[in-house]
């Protein structure tokens, strides 16, 4: 079968099929042997952060470079103008342009566009939207790659299952544990949600830990191709895990309302991941708060390197497939 995936955005692996996700993570796997084709000679992609970012924007920036491509990264706010996507809106506060007009604006100079803009974790309804990252699509005419929005990081979630499939030798039937980590602070569900959808997508037998109150959204984990089995203890999700991937995350019951959830939240500090099962794999997509989140001696026994060596690898196939 020949797969095309030239002028498609990515925005979420939920909309490709797992053929077409199998097919980016061999061309990856054929990026991180030798050096890959020149394909975005000649071409620009926008790297558009609305966030701070180590990993995402070094391994765009250099993944572009050795595509021959020419990347053009600009922070929202401080390198270009504030940008607002709300559809109709009086723009009389204090953002300067529109997204309409920011992003075709952007697809006369460029081949694609890559954002990152994360969740504002004010208005529950409207993050489920995953606005920002919308408004790029519906008005770029140019694809869109998905560098973390409110609901997706679907670049990370292909450096995880590239990893999986480096480590265990394949990502189906493997025994895969996603559990909640304490951190002081309410963080998004984009990781958590890309995690889940691809060993889904390709598979893997997941188990997702959490305390109670902090589930992920019911209606995500309903559209999942293989449905995880949701536990509230980490060493339940643990006991035989093959894979195990630690993540912090929001509560969706107490959005607007972080004197509450914090309250709740510093109650599970002993949610740290501090062992993991002989033999099993570790992966934290990184920024990780040591001794916090996960403790030194897993961290440092973990594939948390080679996992962000992948994010490189499976970006270079996403641009070489997609633009
Ligand atoms: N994992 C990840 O996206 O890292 P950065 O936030 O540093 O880009």
């Amino acid at each position: 079968m020949t797969i095309s995936l030239k002028g498609r955005s990515f925005i979420n692996t939920m909309e490709f099929q797992p053929a077409e996700l199998e097919h980016l993570l061999a061309r990856a796997r054929e990026f991180k042997l030798s050096r890959p084709p020149r394909a975005l000679e000649g071409k620009s992609v926008a790297l558009v952060f609305f966030n701070p970012s180590l990993r995402t924007r070094v391994s765009f920036e250099v993944g572009i470079a050795e595509l021959g491509g020419h990347p053009v990264t600009m922070s929202v706010g401080t390198e270009s103008w504030t940008l607002e996507y709300r559809e109709g809106a009086v723009m009389d506060q204090d953002k300067t342009e529109h997204i309409k007009d920011a992003a075709q604006a952007l697809s006369r100079y460029v081949d694609a566009i890559g954002v990152r803009a994360f969740p504002g974790l004010k208005s529950r309804e409207e993050d489920l939207a995953d606005p920002v990252i919308e408004c790029f699509r519906k008005y770029s005419s140019v694809p869109v790659i998905n560098m973390e929005s409110a609901l997706w990081h679907p670049c990370q979630g292909m450096a995880d299952a590239l990893t999986i499939h480096e480590q265990v030798g394949r990502v189906k039937n493997v025994k895969v544990a996603l559990t909640w980590a304490y951190h002081p602070k309410a963080l998004p569900m984009a990781v958590p949600n890309s995690f889940a959808a691809i060993v889904s997508q390709l598979g893997a037998d997941l188990t997702i830990a959490h305390p109670p109150e902090f589930p992920l959204e019911k209606r995500f984990l309903d559209s999942l191709p293989r449905r995880p089995r949701i536990v509230h203890s980490k060493e339940e999700a643990l006991a035989g895990a093959q894979v195990v991937y630690a993540k912090s995350w929001g509560g969706s019951a107490f959005y607007g309302r972080w004197e509450e959830e914090k309250r709740v939240r510093d109650g599970y500090k002993s949610w740290i991941c501090d062992r993991v099962p002989p033999g099993a794999v570790f992966l934290h997509c990184l920024p990780v708060r040591r001794n916090v989140e996960v403790s030194d001696a897993v961290l440092d026994a973990s594939s948390i390197y080679d996992q962000a060596e992948n994010r490189l690898h499976v970006q270079k196939a996403i641009l070489a497939e997609l633009v």
